[in-house]
């Protein structure tokens, strides 16, 4: 069967209708605002800066989970699944997320996580626990995997129907579909705000799920703007590749006739700092610059990492007074509890 990919560029109303095909839940507040930073922008002395404010898509303290998981959600219900099983780090957003939507949809919650339990149970783990999930724990990727096998096992032994969310194919789609539609939403933000689309510049966190959905929307659309991620681990410029595989991907489940690759894509390794979850110099002067301008707050693990790209390109002169900053805020806010220990002598 040859399958006939629709030509690019198409237009935002033919990118959405792709979109509406595919099956899915509500679950987001939407459209999540677009708020201007002022006082930011005036004292950096750059660009105009605006957040995408996706920490207030409405479950559970919000954050870009909430989006995708309206189409993970409704494939796993649409399987007859009574139980979702999630394996992710014990620092996760993304388990909160899911932790909290499968609630609405009377799902059981079954959460895989590495890392050790901590002394204290805090941040996104202690909502975790607030929200009914089953929190199970692996020291690694290998029993990690393990430890997933063997819940489907009991579980279905239990006569429960789980899916296993990240071994759908889906998954990632599903990351890359809601960012292209929430680019789609901030596009039709920017007239309103009197932002010239010819000088904006789009600036994520991701280390490869959440930046190809923007990408996506862009270059579907054949838009001259800049999209800029920031991952959060690997300092090996793995996540180029791997947002490039997720446009791609992503492109191909729409029927797109479109494909990019990895030396085509800025996603930066060098705000990483010291690692995954630990907050760097440069992130913690971006949570203070942005608390204490225009009392934005943001997370020590992937926002503040990801705002300091912007810190950092105005003071190089990569962005200047012409230009337009969007920050897509994708969440996180608890994590500031599960790093309190450290980050009280950091900031305060
Ligand atoms: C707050 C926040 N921002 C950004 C990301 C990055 O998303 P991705 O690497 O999947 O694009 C995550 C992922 O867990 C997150 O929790």
């Amino acid at each position: 069967m040859t399958t006939t990919l629709t030509e690019i560029p198409i237009t935002a109303e033919q990118l959405q209708a792709l979109i509406d095909r595919v099956p899915r839940v509500e679950l987001a507040f939407k459209p999540t605002p677009l708020e201007e930073l002022p006082r930011l922008s005036r004292v950096l002395g750059g660009p105009r800066i605006f957040a995408k404010r996706d920490d207030l898509t409405g479950l559970a303290f919000g954050g870009n989970k909430v989006r995708n998981l309206e189409f993970r959600l409704a494939e796993a219900i649409n399987a007859g699944a009574d139980t979702v099983i999630m394996f992710v780090d014990i620092l996760s957003n993304s388990a909160r997320q899911t932790a909290a939507a499968a609630n609405r949809f009377d799902l059981k919650c079954v959460l895989v996580l590495t890392g050790r339990p901590p002394a204290q149970v805090t941040g996104n783990l202690f909502v975790d626990y607030l929200l009914g999930a089953e929190v199970i724990f692996a020291d690694d990727a290998a029993e990690q995997r393990r430890a997933v096998d063997h819940a489907v096992a009991r579980l279905q032994a239990e006569g429960r129907r789980p899916f296993v969310l990240n071994d759908s194919p889906l998954f990632g789609i599903a990351a890359a579909l809601a960012y292209a539609e929430a680019t789609l939403e901030l596009l039709s933000q920017l007239a309103p705000q009197g932002i010239d689309p010819s000088h904006l510049h789009l600036y994520i966190s991701s280390t490869g799920k959440g930046q190809p959905g923007l990408e996506l929307a862009v270059r579907a659309l054949g838009l001259p703007i800049q999209v800029t991620g920031s991952a959060v681990r690997y300092t090996d410029g793995q996540a180029k590749a791997w947002v490039a595989q997720g446009v791609n991907a992503a492109a191909a489940f729409l029927g797109l006739n479109l494909q990019v690759n990895g030396a085509e894509i800025d996603n930066r390794d060098r705000y990483v700092g010291p690692g995954y979850g630990i907050p760097s110099e440069a992130g913690l002067e971006a949570m203070r610059l942005a608390a204490r301008t225009d009392g934005l707050l943001l997370d020590p693990v992937y926002t503040s990492k990801a705002f300091a790209a912007i810190i950092d390109d105005t003071r190089q002169g990569r962005l200047t007074a012409a230009d337009t900053a969007v920050y897509v805020h994708t969440g996180g806010l608890p994590l500031m509890f599960n790093l309190a220990d450290q980050l009280g002598s950091l900031l305060i």
